[in-house]
């Protein structure tokens, strides 16, 4: 059984790329991340094909409609036996509680997860949305609400996993991107933190990609951060 806190970012166009990559790493030592772009290139077939292949997928289609069309979408994400799926939290209540519902008769269903704010946003990208406020409280209040609504956790960015470590139940899963192994290159990332201290700080799981798959050795940089982690884990 797969145990890992890493989620490698499948981030390829090409999924013969994406297969290649997947050529160097074995299939226990991390799970996979598919976003909308490996997705609409290559379909469910190549999801399927990646579990077959022995990973753990997250499918990360950020789902963010009407109750009842979020809830079959989840019913078709999880029918494909992957591992995680997310949703908006801005979508609400009732079509987060809608997801949640529609998922129990599955057996073995995935953890569904909610996004809260992006964190591409600014303060004055919410403000002209009309949101007041600050996007900490925004957090925390999308955060509680998901919990609420049946979500098995959030994704957060680094800096904000403090704030909701210390305010959510123990069993709520924090997912954090913008994960850079010390002296690695920071990318287009603004506010990064180490593997070790993003456990320290509460995540769950690390999303972690070109630190990864652009390294000439992936195998080994996936190693030595689960080894950090372990150090790390409480
Ligand atoms: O290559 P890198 O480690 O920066 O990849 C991080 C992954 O996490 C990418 O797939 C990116 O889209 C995703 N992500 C992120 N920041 C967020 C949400 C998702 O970097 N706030």
């Amino acid at each position: 059984m797969n145990n890992s806190r890493i989620i490698v970012a499948l981030d390829y166009a090409d999924p013969a790329k994406a297969l290649q990559f997947l050529d160097r790493l074995e299939p226990g030592s991390c799970r996979l991340k598919v976003g909308k772009e490996l997705f609409c290139r290559s379909g469910p077939a190549f999801v399927s094909k990646l579990i077959n292949l022995g990973f753990d997928v997250f499918l990360d289609l950020k789902f963010h409609d009407i109750p009842n069309t979020v809830a079959q979408a989840c019913v078709a994400a999880a029918d494909l036996g992957v591992w995680m799926i997310n949703v908006h939290a801005l979508g609400g209540f009732k079509m987060m509680e809608a997801a949640r519902a529609a998922l129990s008769s599955n057996p073995n269903p995935p953890l569904l997860i909610a996004v809260t704010i992006l964190t591409s946003l600014g303060d004055e990208d919410i403000h002209a949305v009309g949101l007041s406020g600050s996007i900490a409280q925004h957090v925390q209040r999308l955060a509680a609400l998901a919990g609420q609504a049946g979500m098995n956790g959030v994704v957060c960015s680094a800096h904000e996993l403090a704030l909701l470590h210390a305010s959510v139940d123990k069993n709520f899963c924090l997912v954090t991107p913008g994960i850079r192994p010390a002296g690695s290159a920071q990318d287009d990332q603004r506010r990064i933190m180490t593997p070790g201290d993003a456990i320290t700080s509460g995540a769950n799981y690390l999303v972690i990609g070109r630190p990864i798959t652009a390294a000439s050795d992936p195998m080994q940089v996936l190693t030595a951060i689960t080894a950090e982690i372990e150090i790390a884990t409480p």
